[in-house]
């Protein structure tokens, strides 16, 4: 029987709502299939902690996930108590110290699911966001605060390894799907790192003939995500620009109660970690609302990166026909808490 340790990071808000339930759907494949175990650790990180201990995790917190072999983590932020670049900082930490480099963030327009775009509309992309360096890179300073000629330095960096590493992953993906790359720019402003994006696309795209490829600048890319969202496959950006659009990515397949994201170190060297697009969306804590769906699609894609395929295909698909029934929470125009929305997911399990 295979064995995997999971760190388990519920954070604030709706995170340890929605990743409890996802927990029972866990427990419920894994007593079902009895093909492999999970061993979940809880760590209780956040904004709780740092009223209690004066920071949000403790100083050697990477060293106590190294061991793991995956993060399933909530969602963080407490923005009412704490500011979010406190609270965040751990996350930011997790996926560039662990090099998790390829964020990968799926978004499908499940049928049964209301879109808010007009006319029938069939979206099937995955966003492939660079995940370790560019814009959210931590360089720069605040300088003379206070004073009128006070000033804030962020600079942005864009490594030629990171900018290829991430194009392959991405082209490597685009292979298994529908064969189209787009590649998201704005080299028409941001001279040097988006004009160094543009370059290497043109390099490495002679190493993948059958992949179709183009590129857009954000602006454009973002517009066309709501014009005709059916014609992107796979759309490979920097850190920011693939943080956004992948929120945008999730309204328009039905909110973001659904999509669910992967931090992978495609070289294993580190764990990975899981996690929803979504935030912890404080205008609904503690109600009991939150859609459970994003969190737990993003355990099946932790089930997947273990290997356990079947598991992780069988959580999919029992979403796939609950959301097809028209189950729904609140944010799909539904009725069901997020209890009774995991209750029917797991009632629908065909192992
Ligand atoms: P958010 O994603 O938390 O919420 C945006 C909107 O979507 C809200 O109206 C919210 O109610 C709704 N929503 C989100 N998830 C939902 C779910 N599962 N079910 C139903 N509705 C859902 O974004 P925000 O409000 O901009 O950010 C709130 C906090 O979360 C901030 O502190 C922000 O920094 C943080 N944040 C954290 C992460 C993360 O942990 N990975 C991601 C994004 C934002
Ligand atoms: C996300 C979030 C984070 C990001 C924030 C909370 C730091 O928006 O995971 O999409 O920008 O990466
Ligand atoms: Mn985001």
């Amino acid at each position: 029987m295979k064995s995997f340790k999971i760190a388990l990071y519920p954070g604030d808000g709706i995170g340890p709502e929605v990743l409890d339930q996802t927990v029972r759907v866990l427990e419920a494949v894994e007593s079902q299939m009895k093909t492999f175990t999970l061993e979940t650790t809880q760590f209780p990180w956040g904004a709780d902690y740092w009223i209690e201990y004066g920071q949000v995790a403790p100083p050697d917190f990477l060293d106590l996930l190294r061991p793991f072999d995956a993060i399933l983590l909530g969602a963080i932020g407490d923005p009412s108590r704490i500011p979010d670049h406190v609270t965040l900082d751990p996350l930011i930490q997790i996926r560039q110290r662990f090099d998790q480099y390829a964020c990968v963030r799926p978004a499908r327009l499940f049928p049964g699911v209301p879109c808010p775009l007009t006319g029938n509309r069939e979206i099937d992309l995955v966003v492939i966001r660079e995940n370790s360096e560019g814009e959210y890179v931590n360089n720069g300073g605040r300088f003379k605060a206070g004073a009128a000629e006070e000033f804030a330095l962020q600079t942005a960096i864009h490594t030629r390894r990171g900018i290829e590493r991430i194009l392959r992953f991405g082209f490597e993906m685009a292979a298994k799907r529908r064969q189209q790359l787009t590649m998201i720019t704005k080299s028409n402003a941001l001279r040097y790192g988006m004009v160094l994006w543009d370059e290497i696309l043109e390099e490495i795209s002679p190493e993948f003939p059958a992949i179709r490829v183009d590129k857009q600048h954000i602006d454009a890319a973002s517009m066309n995500f709501v014009r005709s969202p059916e014609k992107f496959d796979v759309v490979v950006a920097s850190n920011l620009f693939g943080d956004i659009l992948s929120d945008l990515a999730g309204i328009i397949t039905g909110g973001l109660g659904l999509p669910a994201s992967a931090n992978i170190n495609p070289e294993r060297k580190h764990p990975s970690m899981f996690e929803s697009v979504h935030g912890s969306a404080p205008d609904i804590i503690g109600l009991g609302i939150a859609n459970p769906v994003a969190e737990i699609l993003s355990a099946a894609m932790m089930l997947d990166w273990l290997e356990l395929n079947t598991a992780a295909e069988c959580i999919r698909r029992s979403v796939e026909s609950t959301l097809r029934q028209g189950a729904a929470t609140p944010d799909l125009g539904g009725q069901l808490n997020t209890v009774q929305m995991t209750d029917l997911i797991i009632k629908n399990l065909e192992i």
